[in-house]
């Protein structure tokens, strides 16, 4: 059965107080939406509708930033989770099959819950997420006949007997396409807040003699992000798990507490990773390798046996190919770094492919901007680059070549060659010696 899901993305998120939609503020380095995106896409939905409404460009151009086959409802007015999910329905003219409604600001949904969700729906016309509440409040109360759901019933409209139940709507449902916004057709506004309720969908299946059923998950996976306080709490939760995770899948954390992993952090194996060490998005880690203290990643893949800090700082396009060493206080920015080379000392290494063997000598820069473009620097095998050379881009050193220290490098250099691009060193005879003694005599007089 084909499935499609609808993200309820229009809500401004006043209490985050921000400028940016709730679903756009972050944890582990990716939107609150791509999260609940990425939890969905474990059914592998043949559509995806975005409801987007307060700051819909951006909610747009993040959807489709994540994945380009996202198509994007407007929702102009938040006239109620109900209204919001007919938005979709223009948008999934022609589709049939089963529709999963999720939501931009909860992020932790697992596959498995929707799963079961899926696998409920061959015996019921509308299944609903729920869960046993620590703390019920404002939640929606799911009135329950055995494992039939009657109705649900918002807390603002819920009588005292209501509001005791403890089992509280999600918000999460799952129901065939036709059949939802069908029943969607018949949600009045007829109520205490004077919304277009989602949550009235299962009463009035009852009502046409459908089923409804409400399928249970842990309190944790619905936490709903509305608050700075929520989002923080979220990133704990997220790291939390991402942590436990590494160490199960055999990665030495020696401060587990102090990495910080983003939303796609892979690393494979036996690989170390020491305190302190921060992972933006889009890195790749492979087995046997070390991070060191302090270190700073994104967008970048190491190898096996490398060797990256501390301090090192990898942004996107870096990839370091097996036993590479990066260390301390170096950058390094699209650039390709062959099998056993060595940038070992406070360098910045942008735009650049360094061969296999080749060892760059502390404070190598290479020059790649001139102020208006990028431009890059290619270095063969087992080149060795003296200490403080500037490579002015673009510039291409030849296999088993040297640079001198100090060197600004503006020509290429042949294989085999020693460039030496800098001025002849000239000693001055006793001249030290005799300049520092009329300077003490200039002290002493108060001449200075
Ligand atoms: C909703 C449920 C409630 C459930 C709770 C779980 C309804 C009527 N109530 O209440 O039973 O216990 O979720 O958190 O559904 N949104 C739109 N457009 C709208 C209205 C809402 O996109 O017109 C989005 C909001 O951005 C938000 C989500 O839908 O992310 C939930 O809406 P909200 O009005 O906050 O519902 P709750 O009061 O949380």
């Amino acid at each position: 059965m084909p499935t499609a899901l609808i993200i309820l993305a229009a809500g401004q998120g006043t209490r985050m107080n921000s400028d940016l939609p709730k679903v756009l503020h972050q944890i582990a380095g990716a939107p609150l939406l791509v999260h609940a995106m990425k939890s969905g896409a474990s059914l592998a939905p043949d559509r995806t509708v975005v409801v987007a409404g307060h700051g819909a460009d951006q909610v747009k151009a993040a959807a489709l930033d994540w994945d380009d086959r996202v198509q994007v409802a407007l929702q102009t007015e938040q006239l109620g989770t109900g209204h919001a999910v007919l938005q979709a329905r223009q948008a999934l003219s022609g589709f049939q099959g089963d529709v999963i409604v999720l939501y931009g600001d909860t992020p932790f949904i697992a596959p498995e819950t929707l799963e079961k969700m899926i696998a409920a729906r061959q015996h019921h016309a509308v299944v609903v997420l729920g869960f046993q509440a620590a703390d019920p409040g404002r939640y929606g109360r799911l009135v329950m006949t055995g494992d039939v759901l009657e109705k649900i019933v918002e807390y603002k409209d819920a009588s005292e007997a209501e509001r005791a139940i403890t089992l509280c709507n999600s918000g999460v449902v799952a129901a065939d396409a036709q059949t939802l916004f069908d029943l969607l057709d018949a949600v009045s506004n007829d109520n205490a807040a004077g919304e277009y309720y989602l949550t009235d969908v299962p009463g009035i299946a009852r009502a046409r003699g459908l089923t409804a059923t409400v399928v249970t998950c842990d309190e944790a996976e619905t936490l709903g992000i509305d608050t700075r306080a929520a989002l923080a709490q979220a990133e704990g939760i997220f790291q939390t798990r991402a942590r436990t995770e590494a160490l199960d899948n055999g990665v030495t954390l020696q401060a587990p507490d102090t990495v910080i992993f983003a939303h796609d952090t892979v690393i494979g194996r036996d690989t170390v990773i020491e305190p302190n060490v921060v992972f933006g998005p889009g890195v790749t880690v492979e087995s046997g390798a070390r991070v060191r203290a302090f270190s700073h990643l994104e967008g970048c893949h190491i190898s096996r046996g490398a060797i990256v800090g501390p301090y090192a700082r990898l942004r996107p396009g870096a990839e370091l190919a097996e036993d590479v060493r990066i260390g301390n206080f170096v950058e390094v920015k699209n650039a390709t770094l062959a099998t056993g080379a060595k940038v070992n000392h406070l360098s910045y290494i942008g735009d650049a492919t360094i061969g296999a063997g080749t060892n760059v000598g502390a404070g190598t820069i290479t020059c790649n901007y001139d102020g208006v473009m990028k431009h890059h620097t290619t270095i063969g095998e087992r080149a060795f680059i003296g200490s403080n050379t500037m490579l002015v881009a673009p510039v291409e050193i030849g296999d088993e070549a040297m640079t001198a220290s100090g060197s600004v490098i503006t020509e290429d250099v042949p294989a085999g060659d020693l460039a030496v691009a800098r001025e002849k060193q000239t000693n001055k005879t006793g001249l030290a010696r005799r300049l520092m003694e009329k300077l003490r005599v200039i002290k002493a007089k108060g001449l200075n």
